[in-house]
C-alpha cells in the first residue's frame, strides 16, 4: 500500500492501553513491549514522534461527569497525565539505549522541555525519539487531535493510532461476529461514519493537511515496523 518505506512517522498510544488488564496506572510489562515496538522502528532510520494518552490515570470527560470538577479542570488533569505517561515512556525508551527527549505543551521546565517544533524537528533528525506530552495544552481537545497536530508540524508522513483492534470495522468487532474490516477509507466516509477509533476533529485537521492514518494493533509483535517499514502486517488507512 506504500511506494516506500516511511522516513519520519508519529505513533499515538491510547493511555488505556499503557495500563493493561489492570485498568489503570502503568503496567511495566507493556511499557516494555512498547520501546522494544519503537526500537525496531528506530533502528530502521525511521524518525518517531510519539504521542500519548492519560486514560490510564484520568480521563478529563470522565473526570468532570460526578459535576464537582469543571470539565476545563478535568481536561488540564489529563494533559498532566499525559506527562506521567511520557516520562515513563522515556525512561523505558532510554532502558533499551534509545535517545529520548519529551517536549510538553504545558511549560513543565523541571521535567521536561517546552514544546518547540524546530527543536523537536532537530532532535529527530539527530535519531532522537521525541514524546509530545499535554496534548495541545488546550482543554476540550483530544489527545488524538493532539497527535494529529504534531504530526502535520513535525512533517510526519503518517500518523499511526496504535489501538487493540487490527483496523477500522464497519461494527465493534469485540462485539459484532459480522464486523468487516475496511482496508481503506476517504476522510469524508469516516468523518460521516463516525468511525470510533480517532475523533472528528482529528480526522478533520489530517484530511486538511492529507495526513494519512494507520490503524493498527499495538499488541501484535513487530506490527509497526512491518507496517512502517515493510510495508506488510495489517491496518487500515484513511486517506
Ligand atoms: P542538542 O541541542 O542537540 O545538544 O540537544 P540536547 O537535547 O542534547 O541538548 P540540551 O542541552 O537542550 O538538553 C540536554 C538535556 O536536558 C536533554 O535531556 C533535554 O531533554 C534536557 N532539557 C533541555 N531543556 C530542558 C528544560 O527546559 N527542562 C528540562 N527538564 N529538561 C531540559
Amino acid at each position: 500500500m506504500f511506494s516506500k518505506a516511511k522516513k519520519r512517522v508519529l505513533v499515538k498510544f491510547s493511555g488505556e492501553a499503557m495500563a493493561g488488564d489492570g485498568g489503570f496506572g502503568i503496567d511495566s510489562t507493556i511499557l516494555r513491549f512498547i520501546a522494544k515496538e519503537i526500537q525496531l522502528l528506530v533502528e530502521t532510520g525511521i524518525e518517531v514522534g510519539i504521542v500519548i494518552g492519560g486514560g490510564n490515570i484520568i480521563r478529563g470527560v470522565t473526570a468532570s461527569a460526578g459535576g464537582i470538577i469543571r470539565r476545563t479542570s478535568g481536561d488540564y488533569m489529563g494533559m498532566l497525565a499525559t506527562v506521567i505517561n511520557a516520562v515513563a515512556m522515556q525512561e523505558a525508551l532510554e532502558h533499551i539505549g534509545l535517545d529520548v527527549r519529551v517536549q510538553s505543551a504545558l511549560e513543565i521546565k523541571e521535567i521536561c522541555e517546552s514544546y518547540i517544533y524546530r527543536k523537536a524537528i532537530r532532535h529527530l533528525e539527530k535519531g532522537r525519539v521525541v514524546i509530545f506530552a499535554a496534548g495541545t495544552g488546550n482543554p476540550f481537545m483530544t489527545t488524538d487531535t493532539a497527535a494529529v497536530l504534531r504530526a502535520v508540524e513535525i512533517g510526519a508522513e503518517v500518523i499511526v493510532k496504535a489501538t487493540k483492534v487490527d483496523g477500522i470495522y464497519t461494527k465493534d468487532p469485540h462485539k459484532f461476529k459480522d464486523a468487516v474490516k475496511l482496508d481503506t477509507i476517504n476522510y469524508e466516509d469516516a468523518l460521516k461514519e463516525h468511525i470510533r477509533v480517532m475523533d472528528d476533529t482529528a480526522i478533520a485537521l489530517a484530511r486538511d493537511n492529507q495526513l494519512p492514518i494507520i490503524v493498527c494493533n499495538m499488541f501484535k509483535e513487530n506490527n509497526l515496523v512491518d507496517i512502517l517499514a515493510k510495508d506488510t502486517g495489517s491496518y487500515s488507512i484513511v486517506k
